[in-house]
């Protein structure tokens, strides 16, 4: 790669149907998907579309194409297959994880959540306190708008035992050390369980470089089908319960976690998140034959660089705004965050404001997005929750500007 290689949008947008549709600014919600994911769908659905696994022919050949898909999902994040489960969601994923370790905790253990995490990676495991568990808060500091590592020193000692956190918020953007939290959190004796959701879309995933336990990402905010994947240790995941039929054996990872399992057709389909991203490798680095992993590396490289500079523009509007209060960093930079942007105008409803930005096809959000208890602990003065403006690189310049000109009008 030379050092002036930069992301061909023009290429980008052309391998998505639909995007200029609106300027959608909505991303961290969901989305779109390129051709290569609808096409592994039509073909799956088109010939595969029986019970997989039989020894027929379109039955064998569906039941490749699932498990092609899955050692893909595997590769993306640097995992193996049997550490990899596809589920329908993440809220679900980690509900399942959640009743999985549960025969593992005694009255007295301990976890650790947050305030600022999506109610995901919350509530599933907060509810544990009905079965005896302590359940301690990492809170947020509210005028930050961010988790300070200091702030969970006092809630480890020797009966923690898990620790959920978020790589990165869907409100602020924010990106969080996960290796060195992790790494104090194993000193202490205990596992992390990490939601990367709103992380997966703009960066690369490598969850054995985090070092993580548990690792959680939705694959329909990574420009495929609406499915999720959930990443355990394989020490972990074979010491957690099996929550799938009597005859699923214990050792039958990741397949005795997941009762009912995933929809067949779009998991087929997954394998086009990783054609995608081939296309767009082989695009910007003709000739290059790295690795899998190494060349979505690339790609995001490519990807955090044009996200950084289209987000620019758009911090500098906000912070131009004597009544706009930007929540969480207010900076581009993206060794700090990924572009979801939200924030408050004083005094002004958000939700008018997502309409009136609609109105003129540019999509954006106004609420709490499923993580009320930090939009609860942030104090806001404006009805409605956060306005929230969320890239991802198939957005523009000039989609940005669209996006300034029609908050111009209202903030
Ligand atoms: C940060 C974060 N975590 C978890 C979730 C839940 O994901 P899913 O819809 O796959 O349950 C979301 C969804 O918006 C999210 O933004």
């Amino acid at each position: 790669m030379t050092e002036t290689t930069l992301l061909d949008v023009a290429y980008v947008r052309e391998r998505f149907p639909a995007l200029d549709d609106i300027a959608l600014f909505e991303n961290a919600g969901g989305t779109r998907v390129p051709y290569t994911v609808i096409e592994r769908l039509r073909r799956y659905m088109t010939e595969n579309q029986v019970q997989p696994g039989a020894a027929y022919a379109s039955s064998a050949l569906g039941a490749e194409r699932i498990r092609e898909s899955h050692r893909l999902m595997a590769e993306m994040i640097n995992a193996t297959p049997e550490e990899v489960m596809v589920g329908i969601s993440t809220t679900m994923n980690v509900y399942l994880l959640a009743h999985a370790l549960r025969p593992g905790l005694h009255a007295g253990d301990e976890i650790v959540v947050t305030n600022m995490d999506h109610e995901a990676n919350n509530g599933a495991w907060r509810r544990l306190a009905e079965h005896g568990v302590v359940v301690r808060e990492w809170a947020i500091d509210p005028d930050r708008a961010e988790l300070d590592p200091e702030a969970l020193e006092p809630l480890l000692n020797e009966r923690t035992r898990l620790v959920c956190f978020t790589h990165c918020s869907n409100i602020t953007g924010s990106i969080h050390d996960v290796a060195a939290i992790t790494r104090r959190v194993h000193q202490a004796g205990a596992l992390v369980c990490v939601d990367a959701v709103a992380y997966a879309p703009h960066r690369l995933l490598d969850v054995k470089a985090l070092d993580v336990d548990f690792y959680l990402c939705s694959l329909y905010k990574i420009y495929g089908p609406h499915l999720s994947l959930l990443y355990g240790k394989r020490e972990h995941l074979l010491a957690a319960r099996g929550q799938n039929h009597f005859f699923i054996g214990e050792d039958e990872i990741p397949l005795k976690l997941n009762p009912g399992g995933p929809n067949h057709e779009l998991s087929a389909a997954l394998g086009g998140i990783i054609d995608y991203f081939d296309a767009l490798h082989a695009h910007h680095f003709p000739g290059s034959n790295a690795p899998l992993h190494q060349r979505l590396g690339a790609c995001f490289t490519l990807i955090a660089e044009h996200e950084e500079r289209i987000a620019e523009a758009f911090v500098d509007f906000l912070r131009s705004k004597p009544g706009v209060r930007i929540i969480g960093r207010p900076t581009a930079d993206r060794h700090r965050r990924v572009p979801t942007f939200s924030f408050v105008a004083h005094g002004q409803d958000s939700e008018e404001i997502a309409r009136h930005c609609a109105a003129h096809k540019v999509g954006i959000g106004a609420g709490h997005f499923y993580a009320k208890r930090l939009v609860d602990a942030l104090g806001l003065d404006a009805p409605h929750g956060v306005i929230r403006a969320s890239m991802v690189h198939y957005n523009s310049a000039a989609e940005v500007e669209r996006l300034i000109r029609y908050l111009d009008e209202v903030l």
